[in-house]
Parts: structure tokens; C-alpha cells; sequence
């Protein structure tokens, strides 16, 4: 690596550090450490995720990183501070937020994301993409979760950090997420390279489902095998495991994982009332459509009788329509 991506690096490393020791063992830091052990965060997982705290500093990091010989060009473009157009000065991006090191595969910090105490908007502010940061590439998590993932042969994929922290508190250890964006090619490129099979476990509110149907759609289609994990009442996994504790976590949503057939079932039936013919019609038909992409007969045959039984239709007529699907299709 050239000197400035180390560089970058060291400061990322250093950075990672003292934000570390600010949230766990100042003053200034205790407000934020209170805020994290109400919501449930325990000592341990703070310290295996290395979360830290960011002062409430126009220049704390600037000064932190300059008294060590870092050039500010070189922090600026790493994205640790910004420069203001008006007279070349700099200051720092992150002030007074709770700081979530990113970590690269091999354990280098290479960003952060900085959680506001407030109402402070954005909720979550990220590094912007730098020579060392590539969002697209990046799995929140995958470093420690890689060795869980191999030994369960799943990854579970969440849609935030608290997310990925309350489950692994809840004995969850093979979770990752990704950095607010949608899941990419280059993620799944990642991943397949050491799983097949990965439950989607999103915020269960409407966004969250939509989220789930596009990621599960995307890694389907890539040959992964889907599983969806639910929660109830629109929660998301760290809401449900503050509510419902650490058992029913892994036992009711994890261990409750439909599979992607199933969860499409649900997907297409929700905000239709099935009570009315015109409606209860499309939605076997948008079922049957998915039946059709199946390869295997059999599991094409008990999807069809399933649906035969539920509407109490005949069997023979889903079949031929599914027939009439597959060829219209081709
Ligand atoms: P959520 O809004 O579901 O946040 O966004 P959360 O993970 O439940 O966060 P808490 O529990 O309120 O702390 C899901 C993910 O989307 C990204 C973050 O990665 C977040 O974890 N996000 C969200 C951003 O990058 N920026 C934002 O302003 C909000
Ligand atoms: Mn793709
Ligand atoms: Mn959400
Ligand atoms: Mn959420
Ligand atoms: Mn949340």
C-alpha cells in the first residue's frame, strides 16, 4: 500500500481507539455510554464491536490527527474532516455521535458511521467513499461473523448495526449488514464465496418488507438458497429482542425462517382482501406465476395443491392455468 492509504488507515486505527476509550471511560463520553446501556447494549458488546464516542468538537480530530504528523489533505480525502470552501480551514466530520468502526476483511478500520444522540439528522452519517471505503463492498460485520457463517453455513443479513449487535448478543453470531444502501453484485460476490444460504432478517415494517423482497429477488436470482426471518407488530430484530428477550430471538424469528416461497405467499397477499373475488383472483394468479419459475416438480406440485386447498379450487385447473403461465411466459 502506498503511504497515504496507510496513513489513512493509521488514522482510522488510532481514531477507532480513542473514540473507544472517550465513550468508556470519560466524562464527556458518559452520556452517550448511558444511551447505549439503555437501549439494551451490553459492556461486552460494545467492546467486540469497539464502539466509541465522538467529542462535541469543532477541531478535536483535526488537532488530534495534525499534532501526529497527519497531512489534512490526506485526512480530508480519508473523510475524517472536511475543509470549508470559504478559507481552506478544516473541521470534523463527526461530532458528538455514537462511532461504529468499519471494519475491512482483514480487521483494518477503514470508516465509520456516526449515530446521532439527538434528533440530529442523518440518524446514521457514514464515511463517504474514499480510496479505503467502498460502500458496495463492504459488509458490516463479515470480518468476525466470517468464521459463525462457515460454521452454520448461513449468514444472517440485517438492515442495521444495532441490528447486527443485538443478535449477536443474543448468540447470533453469523450477522452482517450492509451500509444503508441496497445490497450489490460485488456483495454478493462476497459472500459466495463462503455461503449458499442466507436468511434475510429485515425491519419488519413496510419499507423493511419491500427491502426484503428486492434483496431476496437479487440473491435468488444470483443461486442462493433465501430464507426470511420475521418480526411481529412492524419491529425491527432490536426492537424484538429488547421486547421479547435473546430466546425467543433466535427460536420465533430466526429458528421461524420461512422459506422464499413462503414469504412470497405472504409478500403478495398483503393489502389485498382476499375476501373479494377480483382480488383473491389476482393474487393466485401472481402465485401461480411464481409456482412457474420453479424447476422442480414436485415442489411445483405441492405449492399447487397447497393453493388448491386453501381456495378450494381444483387442483386440475391450477395446473393448467400454471401450464398456460409457463408457456405464455416462454
Ligand atoms: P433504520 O432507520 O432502520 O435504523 O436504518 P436502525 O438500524 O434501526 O437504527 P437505530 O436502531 O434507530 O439506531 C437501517 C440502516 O440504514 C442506514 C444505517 O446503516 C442503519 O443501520 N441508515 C439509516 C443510514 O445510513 N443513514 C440514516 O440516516 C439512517
Ligand atoms: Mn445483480
Ligand atoms: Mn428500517
Ligand atoms: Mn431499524
Ligand atoms: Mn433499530
Amino acid at each position: 500500500v502506498s503511504k497515504e492509504l496507510q496513513a489513512m488507515m493509521d488514522a482510522h486505527e488510532l481514531l477507532r481507539k480513542f473514540y473507544h476509550h472517550l465513550l468508556v471511560n470519560t466524562k464527556e463520553g458518559q452520556h452517550a455510554l448511558e444511551y447505549l446501556l439503555n437501549r439494551g447494549f451490553t459492556q461486552e458488546s460494545i467492546d467486540k464491536f469497539q464502539i466509541g464516542y465522538s467529542l462535541n468538537s469543532w477541531d478535536f480530530v483535526y488537532k488530534f490527527l495534525t499534532k501526529r504528523d497527519f497531512l489534512p489533505e490526506w485526512m480530508e480525502k480519508a473523510g475524517l474532516i472536511i475543509k470549508r470552501e470559504r478559507d481552506g480551514t478544516y473541521f470534523d466530520r463527526f461530532r458528538d455521535r455514537i462511532m461504529f468502526p468499519i471494519f475491512d476483511r482483514h480487521g483494518n478500520t477503514i470508516a465509520f458511521s456516526g449515530r446521532s444522540l439527538g434528533a440530529d439528522e442523518p440518524k446514521y452519517l457514514n464515511s463517504p467513499e474514499t480510496a479505503i471505503f467502498n460502500k458496495s463492498k463492504i459488509l458490516y460485520n463479515y470480518h468476525l461473523a466470517k468464521p459463525s457463517i462457515k460454521k452454520m453455513q448461513y449468514a444472517v443479513l440485517f438492515e442495521g448495526f444495532a441490528d447486527v449487535i443485538a443478535a449477536d448478543r443474543a448468540g447470533v453470531e453469523n450477522g452482517i449488514a450492509t451500509m444503508g444502501t441496497a445490497l450489490t453484485d460485488e456483495h454478493i460476490t462476497l459472500l459466495r464465496q463462503n455461503v449458499q444460504t442466507i436468511t434475510i432478517c429485515y425491519d419488519s415494517d413496510k419499507a423493511g418488507i419491500e427491502a426484503a423482497y428486492r434483496a431476496g429477488n437479487h440473491l435468488h436470482e444470483a443461486g442462493f438458497q433465501i430464507k426470511v426471518a420475521m418480526m411481529t407488530d412492524g419491529l425491527d430484530p432490536d426492537e424484538y429482542i429488547q421486547k421479547n428477550g435473546e430466546d425467543k430471538f433466535r427460536n420465533e424469528v430466526i429458528g421461524a425462517s420461512l422459506t422464499w416461497m413462503a414469504f412470497k405467499f405472504l409478500y403478495f397477499r398483503r393489502g389485498k382482501n382476499l375476501q373479494l373475488e377480483g382480488e383473491q383472483l389476482a393474487y393466485i394468479e401472481q402465485i401461480i406465476k411464481e409456482i412457474s419459475k420453479l424447476d422442480n416438480a414436485v415442489e411445483r406440485d405441492h405449492y399447487l395443491r397447497q393453493l388448491a386447498a386453501e381456495f378450494s379450487l381444483s387442483l386440475e385447473a391450477l395446473k393448467q392455468q400454471q401450464k398456460q403461465i409457463y408457456f405464455a411466459e416462454k
